[in-house]
């Protein structure tokens, strides 16, 4: 299965969602206490439970922030915690979902293109599965994620070439070798996976939705995944009619989505020489443009893009004010979120959730000064050291 035959464009996943109803009540997922993501079985595309790869995906944090939120003066600001999913992003979400299910269904051999994020969790849930995984990385993708997909036994392949490129090698592969191509949204259930974070969203909110969700968005499959949630939560009673503004945020050196979204357009043009250090950013075309501009429009929400110091900047001021070590898509969403404070487009006084969407760990790291090495000599420790140290006036 990849695109839709007639179009070319993303297949959905549909469910019976009168049966879904049956069994998924606000008691009922509230009973269910541990499982993850996987607590949604009724809106996942995965048959039976022995198919399920089960790493601890989902089910992750939604944190105030209280220090970031006076920072930027907002009064009801809380951060989804998706760097704590067990290959530190979100990808693990759509992977463990999409993996699940293709093998399910017999794919013995999965091959992917990623940024970064995507292969190290494929290669993990792949692992899990015990079946082969080719992942296919631009040359230039951060070397924590080259690391996780050798580690994890998945082929490694690192091309000379952006994501897209990546995109045409992974089909090839595909269709000389028979193996399963789950590139973003040309399949349908890795998105199925990303949409959990929506479903857990409205339920940790006592079944509202904020105001303003931000998103550092690439190939855009959070953004739509979290949108096929609300529909679902409602179709099914669970939630009403409400939704948030749904904004995204890209690097000012790869921002098709937003370009799009301002010039009124309905699909993204590719965005030439692609580049920005968030490396899940760096997507210069996504295949779901259009349903990423369809929910940011139909919500009342927007696009915008943030200059690379200021992702960097934001990366150091989010540890020094409690994040811990965040991505660079995290400080992306969070420099978007300040850029969208300034223009007014969100007021401080709305509920924000902001998607921290991978730990620090995963990205490149930022150049930072180099720490000086202290002798193992206790006399230098009193003369050199503990004299920084001693409090003013002792
Ligand atoms: C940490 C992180 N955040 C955000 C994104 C963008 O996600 P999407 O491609 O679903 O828009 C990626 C994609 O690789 C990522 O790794």
């Amino acid at each position: 299965m990849g695109l839709d035959p007639v179009d070319q464009r993303p297949l959905l996943a549909r469910y019976d969602l009168d049966r879904a109803a049956q069994t998924l009540s606000h008691e009922s997922i509230a009973a269910r206490r541990s499982g993850g993501l996987w607590r949604w079985h009724e809106l996942l595309p995965v048959r039976r439970w022995e198919s399920v790869l089960y790493l601890g995906e989902g089910g992750t944090p939604l944190q105030a922030a209280p220090r970031l939120g006076s920072w930027l003066g907002l009064t009801a600001l809380t951060v989804k915690r998706e760097s704590l999913n067990p290959t530190g992003s979100f990808k693990a979400r759509g992977m463990a979902v999409a993996v699940s299910r293709a093998v399910e269904l017999g794919a013995r051999h999965l091959v992917a293109p990623s940024a970064g994020n995507a292969g190290g969790a494929l290669a993990a849930y792949a692992a899990a599965a015990g079946v082969r995984a080719t992942v296919v990385m631009p040359v230039d993708a951060p070397p924590a994620n080259q690391v996780e997909v050798l580690a994890t036994g998945a082929d490694l392949l690192l091309l000379d070439g952006l994501i897209s490129d990546c995109g045409r090698l992974a089909r090839a592969i595909a269709d000389d070798a028979g193996a399963f191509d789950l590139s973003t949204l040309k399949e349908p259930y890795r998105v199925e996976g990303k949409k959990t974070m929506g479903l857990e969203l409205a339920e940790q909110l006592d079944w509202k939705v904020p105001d303003a969700i931000i998103y550092p968005t690439g190939g855009g499959t959070g953004i739509v995944g979290m949108w096929k949630a609300f529909d679902e939560l409602e179709a099914i009673g669970l939630l009403g009619a409400e939704r948030p503004r749904m904004f995204c945020v890209q690097a000012a050196g790869c921002a098709p989505i937003v370009r799009a979204f301002h010039e009124g357009a309905r699909f993204a043009a590719p965005w030439p020489n692609a580049a920005t250090a968030a490396s899940g950013l760096r997507v210069p075309g996504a295949v779901g443009d259009f349903l990423i501009l369809d929910a940011m429009r139909n919500s009342g929400g927007s696009a915008v893009a943030v200059a690379e110091p200021d992702i960097v900047q934001m990366q150091g001021r989010l540890g020094s004010l409690g994040l811990g070590y965040v991505s660079l898509e995290t400080a992306a969403a969070t420099a978007g979120l300040r850029a969208l404070l300034e223009s007014g487009l969100v007021s401080r006084d709305e509920s924000i959730v902001v998607f921290d969407t991978g730990a620090g760990f995963k990205s490149e790291p930022a150049p930072i000064p180099t720490p000086r090495v202290i002798p193992n000599d206790e006399d230098f420790w009193r003369q050199e050291v503990l004299p920084g140290f001693r409090r003013r006036g002792a």
